[in-house]
């Protein structure tokens, strides 16, 4: 908790109207997308420079205050929750676009820049910026790089780290490192960059970043294609990825499918219904590519592992059909979704999946489990919906029992607890299950380097000590 005479000292330090204390601003800031813990945060600052960011981790030093940081609060482990009595130092007020330079393809952004708006940037350019998923609306790009997140289009651009030049970073005790600088190349030693990437705002903050963009894709287009089974879907990857330079390759069950069509706004992409469906994207630079795809799709019925499918023909078209995969996660989340996000090898995805079906099928015969995600790159997300008349907590509790069969699993094939969700708080328990203990230990020795007095994000990656 922070005293009223701290309070007063962190509102000199940036301004009045950048210190909430009202219960809706703590309410809103003190969460993200979890449902699981009740937001408390004691107060909320909103930096408008470095200087300020340095000044407020400084003030926190000497009151032992812990700091949360706060983007577009659209993270799925809790990382982002203040439940304790921290401040929440959030990020709105730092959302600029600083420079662009077009020979680098680099652009220099603030930590509160939305993604949208830095993909928009990036058209106006004619470029691309490649990391996307649902909530590219509000998420703000410190948070993705605090998350390393991924989405849609991992399995032809990779995570948000392949897309970090170079960083800038408040430490746990104030310290301005400015990281790589933007260079492509740059062999002197550690790359201090790519611990602050992924380490969930737990050794410091985020306070300016220069992304990389790319080219821009030409005439994007998607098939959707429903299989008989799950077994089917990872032949099919392989048969396109045989002949196409995929851009995305995802799935989604027939259970997810009813969910976006309950909407009555999102198309059916065909009148017949299928127990999966597979999402698929290249870019149809000519006429033989899309032959291609048309050929390969004929292959894969004549196999019996695709039963039916479409292929968008204009832009509406192939909006249409991601919404059928890119809508799923925010209409599922009226049902109070208990969410695991694991991956393993691509190759050893069909026996994973059929023996994570297996614990699941058997532990929640009566619950609604919804599968959908990333399947080219090995990322599945399971999800296990809360009746209505079920209590939170009794639920919560129920799913997390059933975690440690599904860990085990995970564990087994050398996957991850958290392919690109974070770990956060509610999967910190399970850490040991994809982490080894050694690794545990220097991830905190880590952690004592750069943010010694425990100030920055406590109790998130790591139990609080
Ligand atoms: C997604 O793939 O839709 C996101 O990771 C969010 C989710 O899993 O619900
Ligand atoms: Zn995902």
């Amino acid at each position: 908790m922070t005293d009223a005479a701290a309070l007063t000292e962190l509102t000199a330090l940036v301004a009045p109207a950048h210190v909430l204390t009202d219960p809706a601003s703590l309410q809103a800031y003190g969460k993200d997308w979890t449902h699981h813990y009740a937001p408390a945060p004691s107060a909320v600052v909103l930096p408008r420079t470095v200087e300020q960011v340095q000044a407020i981790v400084r003030w926190a030093n000497r009151h032992r205050v812990a700091l949360v940081p706060s983007g577009g609060r659209t993270g799925l482990s809790a990382a982002a929750v203040a439940a304790r009595g921290e401040v929440v130092v959030a990020f709105d007020q730092m959302n600029r676009i600083l420079a662009f330079d077009g020979v680098d393809r680099s652009v220099v952004c603030q930590p509160g820049v939305v993604t949208q708006q830095l993909q928009r940037f990036a058209e106006e350019q004619g470029l691309y910026y490649p990391v996307d998923f649902a909530s590219s609306g509000s998420s703000q790009l410190g948070g993705n790089i605090g998350t390393n997140a991924g989405g849609i289009k991992v399995i032809r651009y990779g995570m948000t780290r392949n897309w970090v030049a170079g960083l800038k970073v408040v430490t746990g005790t104030g310290e301005l490192l400015d990281l790589n600088k933007g260079l492509v190349k740059n062999a002197t030693g550690y790359d201090l960059r790519h611990l602050f990437i992924g380490a969930e705002g737990t050794l410091g903050f985020v306070v300016e970043a220069t992304m990389r963009l790319e080219r821009a894709p030409r005439n994007l287009t998607a098939m959707v294609l429903g299989t008989p089974d799950f077994d089917s879907i990872m032949p099919v990857l392989h048969a396109f990825q045989g002949q196409l330079d995929l851009t995305a390759f995802e799935f989604f069950s027939d259970k997810g499918l009813a969910h976006i069509l309950a909407r009555g706004d999102v198309p059916a992409p065909f009148a017949s219904s299928c127990p999966f469906y597979a999402l698929l994207e290249f870019e149809a630079s000519t006429e033989a590519v899309s032959e291609q795809a048309l050929a390969t799709f004929e292959h894969c019925v004549e196999q019996g592992w695709v039963l039916d499918g479409v292929m968008s023909q204009s832009e509406t078209q192939l909006r249409n059909l991601w919404k059928l995969r890119e809508y799923l996660s925010e209409t599922i989340s009226h049902f109070t979704p208990y969410k695991n996000d694991v991956s393993v090898t691509v190759a050893k995805v069909p026996a994973f999946l059929r023996e994570i079906d297996a614990v699941v099928a058997q532990h929640y015969p009566d619950l609604e489990v919804v599968w959908y995600g990333h399947i080219g790159d090995g990322n599945l997300h399971l999800n296990i919906l809360k009746p209505a008349a079920m209590d939170k907590d009794a639920f919560f509790a129920r799913c997390a029992k059933v975690n440690q069969w599904v860990f085990e699993i995970v564990e087994r094939f050398q996957g991850s607890i958290s392919a690109e969700h974070g770990v956060g708080m509610t999967k910190r328990d399970y850490l040991h299950y994809s982490r080894s203990p050694e690794e545990i230990a220097c991830m905190k020795a880590i952690k004592a380097v750069f943010d010694p007095n425990g100030i920055l994000n406590p109790g998130k990656i790591f139990a609080p000590e």
